[in-house]
Parts: structure tokens; C-alpha cells; sequence
């Protein structure tokens, strides 16, 4: 008999798992499709190095997105064209130090977006963000090359996948 793994699960839209890079780009990448298809908010939590560009990366190369994908550290917002004509947008927060810098990001148009939106930091803008996102926290796992991911459905935001 086969034990069932601890180590991943996947009940009721939430995610739990340790995962090498190769799987975290793999569950990544149909985190992207996803998100194109519902317009999906993504908030990352997780500190430096724990693995949130890794994670945006391979999704915004999924959803259709062609050429580099720098970090925005020091831009803060990167915004991508889709193969559908819309856009995602990749924000880092890291380097914000109050609500008043978030709106001066351009968060209004941001919320009003039709496509998806990756945020990392997302807890530098907690009160601001909307009800209906996927929360995804990263942290570093037992050995230095592996990362647990915790990822949550909130509000009316779609299940995320298995
Ligand atoms: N299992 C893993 N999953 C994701 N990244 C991993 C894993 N194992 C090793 N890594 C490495 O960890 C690093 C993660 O860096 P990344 O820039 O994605 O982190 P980050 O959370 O965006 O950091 P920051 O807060 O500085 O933006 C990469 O160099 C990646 O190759
Ligand atoms: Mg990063």
C-alpha cells in the first residue's frame, strides 16, 4: 500500500505543497491559464528568495507573454501584452512604504483591469486589496530547493488549480 503524501494537497480550492523549482514552474504555468481565463488577481506573500518571480514568470510566459520578464523592482509595475490583445500586469510592493505610494502606482486602473494581475509583497497593500483573489504564500522548505506553497481561493475568485 501507498502512503498518501503529507506533502501535497489540494482540498476545495486550496493548495498545500513543498515542490522543487521544476514543479513550481509546472503548477505555475496552469496558474497562469487560469488567470487569464477569469482575469484573476494573484496576491503573493513570501519572503526574499522564497520564489514569487520565479512563480509570476512562468505564468505570464503560459498565458502568452513573449520576450523578457524582468523583475519590476524598481519599476514596479510591468505590464505584458497578451496574445488576446489585453495585458497582465506584474507588481512588486517590496520597496513601498505606505497606502498613498499604492495609489500613486496607478492601483485604481489596476483594479479596474480585465486582465490579471500578479502582486508580490501583497501585504505591504493588505487593506487594498480586492475580496475575490487567490492568496499564494511561499516559503522556503526543508532543504534550500524546495519551497511550500500555501495558496487560497477568496471571495467569489475561482478554484485555483490542483
Ligand atoms: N523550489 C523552488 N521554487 C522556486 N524557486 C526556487 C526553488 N528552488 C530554488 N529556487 C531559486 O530561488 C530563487 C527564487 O527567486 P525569486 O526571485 O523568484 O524570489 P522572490 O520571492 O521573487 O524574491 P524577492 O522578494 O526578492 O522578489 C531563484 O533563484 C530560484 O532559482
Ligand atoms: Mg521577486
Amino acid at each position: 500500500m501507498v502512503a498518501r503524501s503529507e506533502k501535497s494537497r489540494s482540498l476545495g480550492g486550496e493548495v498545500q505543497r513543498v515542490v522543487s523549482e521544476a514543479q513550481l514552474r509546472c503548477w505555475a504555468a496552469d496558474l497562469g491559464r487560469q488567470a487569464v481565463r477569469y482575469g484573476a488577481f494573484v496576491a503573493l506573500y513570501g519572503t526574499l528568495g522564497s520564489g514569487k518571480s520565479t512563480l509570476v514568470r512562468a505564468s505570464c510566459r503560459s498565458a502568452g507573454v513573449v520576450g523578457p520578464i524582468p523583475s519590476p523592482t524598481f519599476t514596479l509595475v510591468n505590464r505584458y501584452r497578451l496574445p488576446d490583445g489585453g495585458f497582465v500586469h506584474h507588481v512588486d510592493l517590496y520597496r513601498i512604504e505606505s497606502e498613498e505610494e499604492v495609489w500613486e502606482l496607478g492601483w485604481q486602473e489596476l483594479m479596474a483591469r480585465s486582465g490579471p494581475v500578479f502582486v508580490e509583497w501583497a501585504d505591504r497593500a493588505e487593506a487594498l486589496l480586492p475580496d475575490d483573489r487567490w492568496d499564494i504564500h511561499l516559503a522556503f522548505a526543508e532543504s534550500s530547493d524546495r519551497r511550500r506553497i500555501s495558496a487560497k481561493t477568496r471571495g467569489a475568485a475561482p478554484r485555483l488549480p490542483a
